[in-house]
């Protein structure tokens, strides 16, 4: 089976296609062939070795992966069954899902619900799944379409493109925020109201500014989410998942402790099994077809390293699907 393998030399991490048998696979209850995968932010960060995602070579990349069950010891899948599997450290220290093949435990897998099939289950992938995981968050907060408008930052890549779907769906107006002038019509397509440029975000804002959301998304993380913190809403909430633009948080207790302020974390990696299922059953319920056309670009296995340099360059827009087979 064909498989992207990283390995190390010289401190180096090296992506190369290689041929491996399935009895190199990790132990785990469930084989699958793997169809789709798709490239998120920490796959790029996994394959250029940018981060210290993978500690232990040779790995198979990729936290997440669609494919049809080709063997299982697990009575919950049988033989031909589409699943769906994100995080657990699938692709980080288990073997993941850019290879044909992948063995994992049963445990990790969600069966694909009633509307999904496996390509549109990796057009959302990891980063759609996460910002399903986000707009839930802000639903817990009490956050309703008519308390104001949500902001959604880093909005043109994966978790944000998704949640300006998701968002504009379920009837939020939607304010996104953009390092790049020239995707303010794709953004606008997904359904923001308004795109605001990420230059006015990044200086260092005061304790409390105007309020001005209700709720948002935050990917970025640093000094713009400490902004955003500052022009919450009283009473809103912001659902943080992601350090695209750094991992500090320069910013004081004053939108907490005067303006009710919630800021809830977002993690999708140990998600338990019941709030995966809804998340995904709410997936294939809430985003329109148009969102598949508009926010994926699909690219083969051989092109996955070189598209992980370009998404850490900010140079890919919305989510990468890889076609494995
Ligand atoms: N907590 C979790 O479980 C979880 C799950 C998935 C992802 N994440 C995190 O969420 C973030 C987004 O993931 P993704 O897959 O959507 O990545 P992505 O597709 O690369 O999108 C990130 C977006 O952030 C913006 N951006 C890039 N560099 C930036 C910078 N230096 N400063 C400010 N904004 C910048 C860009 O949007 P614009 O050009 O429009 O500004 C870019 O498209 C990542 O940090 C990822 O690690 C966390």
């Amino acid at each position: 089976m064909r498989a992207l393998l990283l390995e190390q030399q010289d401190d180096q991490t090296l992506a190369h296609i290689k041929d491996i048998g399935s009895e190199q696979l990790p132990d785990g209850d469930v084989t699958v062939d793997v169809n789709w995968s798709s490239l998120n932010y920490k796959d790029a960060l996994a394959i250029t070795g940018k981060g210290k995602i993978v500690r232990n070579f040779p790995m198979v990349p990729g936290i997440d992966f669609a494919g049809t069950v080709r063997h299982s010891r697990d009575d919950r899948f049988k033989e031909g069954q589409s699943v769906v599997l994100t995080g657990w450290g699938v692709g980080e220290h288990h073997w993941g899902g850019l290879a044909e093949q992948a063995r994992v435990s049963g445990e990790w897998l969600v069966p694909l619900p009633n509307g999904l099939d496996e390509r549109k289950a990796m057009i959302i992938g990891t980063a759609g799944f996460t910002a399903m995981l986000c707009v839930m968050a802000l639903e817990e907060g009490g956050v309703h379409p008519d308390d104001g408008d949500i902001l959604v930052t880093g909005a043109s890549g994966g978790v944000g493109s998704t949640a300006i779907a998701l968002l504009a769906a379920l009837g939020y107006r939607v304010t996104a925020i953009s390092g790049r002038d020239s995707n303010t019509d794709y953004l606008k397509a997904l359904g923001a109201k308004e795109v605001m440029s990420r230059d006015g975000y990044i200086e260092t804002p005061r304790p409390l500014e105007k309020q001005l959301w209700a709720g948002a998304v935050d990917t970025v993380g640093d000094k713009l989410l400490a902004r955003v913190l500052a022009q919450m809403n009283y009473n809103g909430t912001v659902a943080a998942c992601g350090l695209a633009g750094g991992y500090q948080l320069p910013t004081t207790v004053m939108p907490f402790i005067l303006r009710n302020v919630r800021l809830q974390g977002v993690d999708s990696v140990h998600t338990p099994l019941h709030r995966r299922q809804t998340a995904w059953e709410r997936l294939a319920g809430i985003l329109p077809d148009s969102f598949y056309q508009q926010a994926t670009h699909e690219i083969a296995l051989e092109q996955a390293p070189a598209t992980a340099a370009a998404l850490l360059n900010n140079q890919v827009t919305g989510r990468t699907l890889v076609k494995i087979r």
